[in-house]
């Protein structure tokens, strides 16, 4: 009979252990047993960058990168942003199942009630320098509500952390949009609670003396399907930041702040608005087999390109480039477009891109169809932040409900000196620095 336990042979000591292997993972603690004398500490994994260590089990969203697959509990990315809105979504996403009529009408009433930001927020934002990156605002603002709502701390009260959930998803867009205000020179504008999530979004960063303001439907729709694309992925570098700052039991802004800087790194949320200084370097689709060559030359990388998961065509991708004709129709062919289809269609020909299972990735077309909306590139890490905040907190509140976890702490394999003789200053001689 198959048995589910993997048997491991230590040939430093000539033993044999039995460890049981469950959903096809051994648990690194069942390895602390093989020790190859009396005293030592017992076996460990070295696993820099985690590419085979699973942190967490969770039940939030399944990713098969060899096949390209996305699922949020268990629905298909496809069905999900071709049928529902972003905030049905969020609700799919905390709460593990779709919501009926009322539930959902009800749910979207509550994060529209808590679009608005307290005046001190505001006077906060507008103490940044006029040319702030609002990556960078964001990430403080959100960190700073954490002193407006000191209550977050009660982690462990249900109700509490829910209330803090809904405040965060309806306030981080008044923040984004703020923040794009603040570049501008242009007043902040209030939420409007007539708006959908995404209207009132484009609400809060485009309105200029008109009453009432008034979203395109397929610029508004393009923009909620790009939000449900983004809302979660796994175990990914932010959402690893959430739940190892969370773990120490920090209250959920300050996690949110801190996931939302892992994002804003060029190799990973910020990677969209590299897309675009690259096809902007590129220029036209006649230097882009001159700008590969050069690439598998080992200058720089193909933004946009590759995945640390997908090795295969990203779903999210393909949905994300059928979005891009929609809102091409509205705000006419973004030329860079054709640079980037000229990109992809020459990577994907090529050996190097395909031996190493290289294809576009979410961010490769994100950054267009937001340039083509008109949002400068500093903006684009920010879009992707204001759903990614609702994965962020599903998996929070999945690890705080664990009660496997604990505070997050890896260990080391130290390569460092063994211990050292103190030498007065006087005696020693100039250090020779290792940076
Ligand atoms: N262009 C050219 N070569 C690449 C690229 C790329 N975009 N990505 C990977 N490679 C090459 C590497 O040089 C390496 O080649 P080698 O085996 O000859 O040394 C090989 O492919 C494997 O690459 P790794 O860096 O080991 O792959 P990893 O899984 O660690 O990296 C990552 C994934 C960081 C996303 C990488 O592909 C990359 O830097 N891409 C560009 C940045 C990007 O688009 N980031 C967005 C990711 S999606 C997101 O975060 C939302």
């Amino acid at each position: 009979m198959k048995q589910e336990t993997l048997t491991i042979t230590d040939n430093r000591t000539g033993q044999s252990y039995v460890v049981p292997v469950e959903r096809g993972t051994i648990r690194a603690m069942d390895l602390r047993q093989i020790k190859a004398s009396a005293g030592d500490f017992g076996l460990m994994t070295y696993d820099p960058a985690f590419l085979n260590t699973a942190s967490c089990r969770s039940s939030v969203t399944f990713i098969d990168g060899e096949r390209g697959i996305l699922r949020y509990r268990g629905y298909p990315i496809e069905a999900l942003a071709e049928h529902c809105t972003f905030l049905e979504v969020a609700y799919l996403l905390l709460f593990g199942e779709l919501p009926e009529e009322r539930q959902l009408e009800n749910w979207v009433s509550e994060i529209t009630h808590h679009t608005m930001l307290h005046e001190n927020t505001k006077k906060f934002m507008e103490g940044f320098r006029h040319d702030a990156h609002p990556m960078g605002m964001l990430v403080s603002t959100v960190a700073a509500l954490s002193t407006i709502y000191p209550e977050a701390k009660a982690i462990h009260d249900a109700d509490n952390r829910l209330l803090q959930i809904k405040r965060l998803i309806g306030k981080v867009p008044s923040i984004a949009a703020m923040s794009y205000r603040h570049s501008l020179g242009f007043p902040y504008v209030y939420p409007d609670n007539d708006l959908s999530y995404a209207e009132n979004f484009l609400n809060m960063l485009w309105k200029m003396v008109e009453p009432k303001y008034v979203a395109n439907p397929v610029l508004a729709r393009a923009l909620d399907i790009l939000f449900i694309l983004h809302a979660d992925h796994e175990q990914n570098c932010s959402t690893n930041t959430m739940r190892s700052v969370g773990s120490a039991q920090t209250d959920p802004y300050l996690a949110t702040a801190a996931a939302a800087a892992a994002l804003a790194g060029p190799l990973h949320g910020g990677a969209n608005e590299q897309v675009l200084t690259m096809l902007d370097e590129i220029g036209s689709k006649d230097n882009v087999p001159a700008y590969v060559k050069k690439i598998k030359e080992g200058h720089g990388k193909l933004m946009g390109f590759g995945h640390r998961v997908y090795k295969n065509y990203d779903p999210r991708a393909k949905i994300i480039k059928w979005t891009a004709e929609q809102v091409f129709e509205v705000t006419g062919r973004n030329r860079k477009l054709d640079t980037a289809l000229e990109l992809e269609r020459i990577a994907l020909q090529d050996d190097y891109f395909v031996t190493r299972k290289l294809y576009p990735n979410v961010d490769f077309y994100s950054g267009i169809i937001y340039q083509a909306m008109g949002f400068s590139p500093e903006m684009f890490t920010v879009l992707f932040a204001i759903p990614r905040t609702t994965g962020w907190l599903a998996q929070w509140q999945e690890m705080l409900l664990d009660p496997e976890q604990k505070s997050a702490r890896p260990r080391q394999v130290y390569t460092g000196e063994d211990t050292r003789q103190f030498v007065p200053i006087e005696q020693r001689v100039p250090a020779v620095v290792k940076t």
